[in-house]
């Protein structure tokens, strides 16, 4: 597990993280419990998210568990209200809750997919910040979304997914823009490939089933999950609007405006390796 970016760093904060039964967001809760805040946990999987509190409550940390979907806005209040009665306030929300895509576009038979994917990367999101934001303003605090360099660049075989993190970009920055002044941070993590999660086991194939397995390609630029830990952690005390990891992938985006071709052969190049099989039929 990550070291913590300084041990005490986040003490006496409250630290609230979606998907927090797996990858990612397993991952960070351990991380802000280590470098001292309390951690509210939440994704459907009750008995994953329990293991991982064992993990986060052994740093002597106080623990939340709370089951259930972000698609829900009923569950994600109950979350911000069993947050606020066990902690008494809410610090920081980072949204790591996710769903991968792995199917051409031609191979869907309807948009069933995309709809499932705008749902939980988009308006899970939303569903959270929207009721985490009055304790959010109260403390002056952070919004952070888990987001990926498909917010600002398309991917083959990954379109709806490419689709939700740009939908998730706009939400994030418009945010931001109408929170000025209130003391609220929005930040964007554009993320590449991380290891060790497993967003590309459950990630839906084109009949709208999880894919499984992964394959046992994955790209040598693909980054450690301890690395995206270190910033993630490190924009939240820098308060960054946005963070890309690797930091070499911001010049992505400015590629793909000064030279498209080159972007998109670039993207693609990456991807050859990726089995999307090709269209049915
Ligand atoms: N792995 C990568 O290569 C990569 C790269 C860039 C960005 N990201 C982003 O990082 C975030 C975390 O992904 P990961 O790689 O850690 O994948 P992961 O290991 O599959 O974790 C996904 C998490 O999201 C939760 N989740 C999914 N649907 C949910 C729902 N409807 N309600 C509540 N929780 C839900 C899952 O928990 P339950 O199943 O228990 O609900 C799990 O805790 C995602 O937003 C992803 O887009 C990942």
């Amino acid at each position: 597990m990550t070291e913590p970016l300084a041990a005490g760093a986040f003490t006496g904060q409250v630290v609230l993280v979606t998907g927090a039964s797996s990858g990612v967001g397993a991952a960070l809760a351990h991380a802000f419990a280590g470098a001292g805040a309390d951690v509210a946990l939440f994704a459907r999987n009750e008995a994953d998210l329990e293991r991982v509190a064992d993990t986060c409550r052994q740093t002597g940390r106080n623990v939340l568990v709370v089951p259930g979907d972000v698609t829900r806005p009923a569950d994600c209040r109950a979350l911000v209200e069993r947050t606020i009665h066990s902690f008494g306030r809410i610090d920081t929300v980072v949204a790591a809750a996710g769903l991968g895509m792995w199917a051409r576009f031609d191979q869907l038979d309807d948009t069933d997919v995309i709809k499932r994917l705008l749902e939980v990367n988009v308006l899970g999101v939303a569903n959270v910040f929207l009721s985490a934001l009055p304790f959010v303003r109260a403390s002056r605090g952070m919004l952070v979304a888990i987001s990926s360099v498909q917010g600002v660049v398309g991917v083959p075989g990954r379109s709806g997914y490419a689709a939700s993190k740009h939908a998730l970009q706009g939400l994030c920055d418009s945010l931001r823009i109408e929170l000025q002044g209130s003391g609220v941070g929005v930040s964007t993590i554009m993320a590449h490939w991380v290891r060790g999660t497993n967003l590309r086991a459950r990630a839906l194939g084109p009949d709208g089933a999880p894919r499984g397995s992964a394959t046992p390609h994955r790209s040598r630029s693909a980054i450690d999950l301890d690395d995206l830990i270190r910033a993630v952690l490190a924009a939240v005390r820098g308060r960054k609007r946005r963070v890309f990891v690797p930091g070499y992938l911001r010049l992505l985006p400015l590629l793909a405006e000064i030279a498209p071709g080159l972007a998109d052969r670039i993207v693609a190049g990456r991807m050859a390796g990726e089995a999307v099989e090709e269209p049915r039929g």
